[in-house]
């Protein structure tokens, strides 16, 4: 038969497969969010993430230099703190002697080149589970960008290579920036979450952290899972104001967003594939209903491919040890 094209020609072997393969997954994209905790010889399984864990400082640090010598580049820090240090001011987050600030110091000085990304949002320090400040039932905007400039310098003086304010609130990357660098600063980076949704899929985090709002929902500062033009409404902002990387947050739902900052900006774009996705995966392949590892690495390559150079991954340490098995 006469049939001129015949693009199976170029998918006939692996050989040739991986010859014209576009997009590829590295353990240099790949950034661990991991959950930390006060105390000693500590880790707790989070019912809801399998595989995932609460930290303390020490068993963190022993799981990381396994992790870094696995080719393992960056760390995202998320703390669980104790009820009795939650407040409505969310004092604990500006705390010099915070469990982050501690943490960054320890990891910094423990572990040679690896990046250490801090989270920037009150709400695993505050009483009502809000990333901002409340008051009568409401989140507000410009009093919350005291704290959070005051929580990312604390961030910054511990040694934390980049802060990444995932809080929502208007202004607060060019708030952040100012302060960091009045404080002499300027080499900390900041990784703005720019487009995040106010998504379904952040239940198992807000368990891991018990962080759940305790009244209503983040619709007022997270994004509409409608709208994609309001990203780059977004990251325009987050651009002039001095952000060094965009991040769409949840990746999976939300990959032609991914695609469109990452064709409209010369920032780097980071995605993060964040819990209730982790889940689900690991949900379905503990029922016997998906293959685990093939489910995991596709789903990566999509975020890859979608333009996403930094992925955040509870998939992490699977992916970088299944990496090391592939090596001759
Ligand atoms: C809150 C924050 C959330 C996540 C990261 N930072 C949850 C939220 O906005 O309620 C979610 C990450 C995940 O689900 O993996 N500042």
């Amino acid at each position: 038969m006469k049939i001129t094209e015949r693009p199976r020609r170029l998918r006939k072997n692996a050989a040739t497969r991986s010859l014209v393969e576009e997009t590829e997954l590295l353990p240099k994209n790949l950034v661990w969010p991991v959950f930390i905790k006060d105390g000693a010889n500590t880790k707790e399984e989070i019912a809801s993430l399998p595989g995932c864990h609460r930290y303390s400082l020490d068993r963190l640090t022993e799981e990381a230099e396994k992790l870094s010598d696995l080719g393992l580049k960056a760390i995202a820090l998320f703390p669980a703190i104790d009820d009795k240090l939650k407040n409505s001011k969310a004092s604990e987050a500006a705390n010099p002697e915070g469990l982050i600030p501690k943490a960054v110091r320890h990891l910094k000085a423990e572990i040679k080149d690896l990046v250490v990304i801090t989270d920037v949002a009150l709400d695993p320090y505050s009483s009502d589970g809000h990333d901002g400040l409340v008051k009568d039932g409401k989140i507000l905007n410009d009093e919350t960008l005291l704290v959070l400039a005051a929580q990312a310098k604390v961030q910054a003086e511990a040694g934390a290579d980049f802060v990444a304010p995932s809080d929502m609130m208007d202004g607060r990357v060019g708030w952040i920036r100012q302060a960091l660098d009045e404080s002499g600063l300027a080499e900390t980076g900041i990784i703005s979450y720019t487009a995040k949704y106010a998504s379904a899929f952040y239940g198992p985090f807000r368990d891991a952290l018990a962080s759940a709002p305790r009244f209503g929902d983040k619709k007022t500062y997270q994004m509409n899972p409608a709208n994609s033009r309001e990203a780059l409404r977004e990251a325009r902002l987050d651009r002039s104001e001095g952000a060094d990387m965009l991040m769409v947050k949840p990746a999976l739902s939300y990959l032609d967003v991914i695609q469109r900052l990452q064709a409209k900006f010369d920032l780097p774009i980071a995605a993060y594939n964040v819990s209730g996705e982790y889940a689900m995966v690991k949900a379905a392949a503990k029922n016997g209903w998906l293959e685990e590892r093939a489910a995991v690495l596709e789903i990566l390559t999509s975020i890859r491919r979608a333009g996403a150079s930094v992925i955040l991954s509870y998939h992490t340490p699977d992916v970088l040890k299944w990496m090391q098995d592939r090596k001759p």
